[in-house]
Parts: structure tokens; C-alpha cells; sequence
């Protein structure tokens, strides 16, 4: 059950420091080495991953259980499946008939060893009156620093899903993207390119003890943004993808495949990332594919093509569908869960400019279409939840903000809102000088530059919690004070509130 009282006394007090977590125990399993994980929870069905650390003969089998209850006394489903080298010995089990809103337990077995205990939940029909709770995360970046956050996530039994979206891994060699002053490096040392190469970096990633403390206790809903592939990936190159790496589509390709094979996804290919999921009446989340399948190479606005109506992020096929879902939609919330900064920011000259060509915003004729139907069609209640900047922002969009001005103040109604969550790990403002810094963000808020900016931070390190309830959303920004080693607190810094219609966000 959630627990509305704690949640309320971080509103009441505004900041509250939380301990660190205790450590949870790491079950040493020698065949289970990447942990067990959950993902694409619907209302009947959910995906349990493991992978089998050993390389197995095909002839045996993996023995799967999910059962109410921790003792798997009640156990509802078991089975059998098969591994293989052609899915990387990982194994995926899609469990049907599962009960709406419901907690269920799932272990493996494998040569006679169990797997750890996960915990996992089905999708509830309403949010009811508690709310459902949703973890939105983003860009954990291996040698940036340790995962910090997700340990503190993990211990939160009010969560009821965790939302990556995107930059799960990074593709870079090591002391290509990172903190040099952390000691973790990447594995393989080289930037990876091969289907073998992806498959070593999520089995390096699946080592982390956070990580794997929060895909045993939470189910994912996830989207790959450009690193689970290269830096601003699109459909037919990247700008981390050089000539002498070989063949984009192969290694494209390759990092689709492994990606599939690593994360609990219900997907077989990138078409299907494209997904929907739906909480009664209360709320919808959208995911569109925003990187291999449709995006045109970014192009910079003094590009004679910039406005060519033929560049595409979602491409039409998606973003016809995306505005059919929110059109036919009967939820009061609709959410898009976006890897790209949809909105924007302006910075005042003098200031470096933040990569707009890769976001919405450098695909203006696209951004415009999807603008116009919210405005035309009065679609209500449509929230953004962003990835990929690494730098919590709220902000407020207008219609005429599809090109970029911004005249509007936050305080008129917004034809849609944009919640940005900071990144788990990788790098930010946090680098810059306090002065620097302070400066930035006194230029961010100058009314005059960005009046639709509700809130901006560009140097903490964490996720944002979102409350969902029937008539009101409640962001809460949870940050930790330290990436460099796992000695860590968290604080609640900031939580805003909106009601349904609302003209604004208010800070609470
Ligand atoms: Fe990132």
C-alpha cells in the first residue's frame, strides 16, 4: 500500500535529508551474476529477465516461478524455457494472466541454484485513491560516477514503476565520456561497436549492485535514447560513428539486438518500441522511437534543409499515431515519455548554447505538426517527461513556442507541460565553477529570456518522482549529494503540483 503520509511530510517540510540506505544484501549466485529484472508491466502480463552467467548447453532448461507471496507458497505460474548463444544466454518470459494492481514474486532456477527474489507489479486499473507513483530516470553513465540514486529508489516501496528513458548504457571507450577522478572503468576499454562489444558493456552495467538492487524490486518501462547505440544516433549514422567503424546498420543493428536481448521489454524490434500504457481513466503514457528508425541527421538552423518538411524525429507513421492515441485517449493524463527536450530553453549571447539541433527543436516542421494538433484538437492535460539533458527543468509550452521565442509566461495555460528529469550520473553543469553555475541559472530564470521556465537546475544528479492521481500530479526532484563514491544522502529539493486544467505549476 502507498504510504501518503510520508509523502506529505516531504511537501510539509519542503527539504528532508534521507539516510542512506542500507546496503541490501548481494546474493552471490554463480549462474545469476546480472541479477533478474522486471519490465512492461500491463494490467494481465509482465516480462521477468535473468541471464545465465554460464555458457549452457541448449538442451537445459531455465526453471521460472512468480508467485504472490515471497515464500512462493502461492506460486500463480512456472515454467520452463530455453537458452541459447543467439540471445546471449539471456532469458525473457512474458507471464500472462497476471492480476490487475497486484505485487508478485519471481525467481529462476538453474543446475538445481535460485536466482535472488524479485518483486515486481502488474498495472492497477485506477490510480485510486493513494495514486500510482512513477520513477522517472535517465542517462546513468558508468564511469561518470556510481548509481547512487538508484539504491535509494530501490528501498521505495511506494514506487510502482521506474520509467528509463534512455541512455542506459554509454558507448564510449574508456576516458572517452567520464569522470576521470571516478574509479570505475568502462568495459570493454575500447568504445564498443560489435554485437560482442554491446553485450560485454550491459553484462558490465548488470554488475552494478544498485542497478540490479532496482530491477529486482521495481518493474521498468524503458526507451533507448542515442548512447545505447552512439552519441546522436539517427536512422542511418550517428555523430559517434566514424568510417572506419564499419557499417552503420550492422552496428546499429548490433546495439538494437543487444539492447533487446539485456532489458525487460515486451519489443522484438525497433518498430516496437513504440508503445502504449494505460491506467483506466487516469492516465496514458505514450513512448515513441525517436533515434533508429525515423530521425534524419540533425542539421544545424542555418542549414538551407532545416525547414525541409521531410526531416523527421518520430517520423509520420509514429507521429500519426502518437496524435490517434492522444486523440481517442479517455485518460485525463497524457504522457510522453520522450528521450529529447521538446520544448526548449533560450540562453542570453554570451552564454554556450545547449545542442539544440538534436532535440525537437531542430526538427522544427515536425515539432510544429504535433503543436498544431494539440492546439487544434484541445487535447488537455498532456505532459512531457524528458530525458537525454541530464538537467531538471520544468517548463510550460505554448503554441508559439514551436518557434522558439518564448513569449509566453508560464502563468498562461500551457497547451502542454515538460517535466525533465536530471541525470543518474552523467556529467552536467556540475562541472562548471560555483559562479559559473550560479550565473547560468540566473540567466535561465531572467523572465525576459525564458518566461514559460518554471524551474531549472543544471548541476544535481538524481530523478524525478511523479505522483499520478485522478485530479492532480505531484513532481517531487530527489537528488543526491554525492556521485563519487556510494557514501550518499538524498534530498527532496523541490515538488511542484498540478491539477488537472491547471493554468499552473505550483511549487509546494
Ligand atoms: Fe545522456
Amino acid at each position: 500500500m502507498h504510504m501518503t503520509i510520508s509523502r506529505r511530510e516531504f511537501i510539509q517540510y519542503g527539504v528532508l535529508l534521507v539516510p542512506a540506505p542500507r546496503m541490501i544484501a548481494h546474493i552471490k549466485s554463480q549462474y545469476f551474476q546480472h541479477g533478474i529484472a522486471s519490465g512492461d508491466p500491463l494490467q494481465d502480463k509482465v516480462i521477468i529477465w535473468t541471464r545465465i552467467t554460464e555458457k549452457g548447453t541448449a538442451k537445459e532448461k531455465v526453471y521460472w516461478e512468480i508467485a504472490l507471496d515471497e515464500q512462493f507458497t502461492r506460486i500463480q505460474y512456472a515454467g520452463n524455457t530455453s537458452i541459447s548463444q543467439q540471445s546471449d544466454y539471456t532469458v525473457k518470459v512474458d507471464v500472462n494472466g497476471l492480476s490487475a494492481g497486484e505485487q508478485y514474486f519471481y525467481r529462476f532456477k538453474y543446475r538445481g541454484q535460485y536466482s535472488p527474489i524479485g518483486k515486481t507489479k502488474t498495472l492497477p486499473n485506477s490510480v485510486g485513491i493513494n495514486g500510482m507513483q512513477v520513477a522517472v530516470v535517465s542517462c546513468n553513465n558508468w564511469e561518470d560516477g556510481y548509481f547512487n540514486s538508484f539504491r535509494f529508489l530501490s528501498t521505495k516501496q511506494d514506487v510502482d514503476v521506474v520509467l528509463h528513458l534512455g541512455d542506459y548504457i554509454y558507448e564510449y571507450g574508456t576516458g572517452e565520456y567520464g569522470n576521470p577522478v571516478v574509479d570505475r572503468k568502462n568495459f570493454p576499454g575500447h568504445e564498443i561497436i560489435t554485437l560482442g562489444d554491446y553485450r560485454k558493456r550491459y553484462a558490465q552495467y548488470r554488475t552494478d549492485i544498485d542497478l540490479q538492487a532496482l530491477h529486482a524490486s521495481k518493474p521498468f518501462i524503458m526507451i533507448w535514447d542515442d548512447h545505447e547505440i552512439a552519441n546522436d544516433a539517427y536512422a542511418d549514422g550517428a555523430k559517434n560513428h566514424q568510417s572506419n567503424e564499419g557499417d552503420y546498420q550492422v552496428r546499429k543493428q548490433a546495439a538494437i539486438q543487444a539492447y533487446l536481448e539485456w532489458l525487460p521489454v515486451r519489443a522484438r524490434n525497433a518498430q516496437e518500441m513504440r508503445r502504449s500504457f494505460t491506467v483506466g481513466n487516469d492516465f496514458q503514457l505514450l513512448l515513441t522511437e525517436q533515434r533508429a528508425t525515423a530521425r534524419t541527421c540533425q542539421l544545424r538552423e542555418t542549414d538551407k534543409a532545416f525547414f525541409d518538411s521531410n526531416r523527421s524525429l518520430v517520423g509520420g507513421s509514429q507521429l500519426e499515431w502518437l496524435c490517434d492515441e492522444l486523440k481517442a485517449s479517455k485518460a485525463t493524463w497524457k504522457f510522453i515519455g520522450n528521450q529529447v527536450m521538446f520544448t526548449g530553453y533560450k540562453v542570453k549571447q554570451g552564454f554556450k548554447s545547449p545542442k539544440v539541433n538534436d532535440w525537437w527543436l531542430g526538427y522544427p516542421v515536425e515539432q510544429k505538426k504535433l503543436v498544431d494538433f494539440l492546439s487544434n484538437e484541445q487535447v488537455q492535460n498532456v505532459v512531457f517527461l524528458t530525458g537525454d539533458h541530464h538537467e531538471s527543468f520544468v517548463l510550460a509550452m505554448h503554441k508559439e513556442d514551436a518557434y522558439y521565442t518564448y513569449k509566453r509566461t508560464a502563468t498562461e495555460k500551457p497547451l502542454a507541460w515538460e517535466f525533465l528529469t536530471p541525470s543518474i550520473t552523467s556529467r552536467n553543469g556540475d562541472r562548471l565553477s560555483a559562479e559559473e553555475i550560479v550565473t547560468f541559472e540566473e540567466m535561465l530564470h531572467d523572465k525576459s529570456v525564458n518566461p514559460h521556465l518554471v524551474y531549472g537546475d543544471i548541476k544535481r544528479h538524481g530523478y524525478l518522482l511523479l505522483d499520478i492521481y485522478a485530479d492532480r500530479l505531484l513532481a517531487q526532484y530527489c537528488y543526491v549529494d554525492n556521485i563519487l563514491t556510494r557514501d550518499a544522502s538524498e534530498t527532496v529539493l523541490k515538488a511542484f503540483e498540478l491539477g488537472v486544467g491547471d493554468f499552473v505549476v505550483r511549487e509546494v
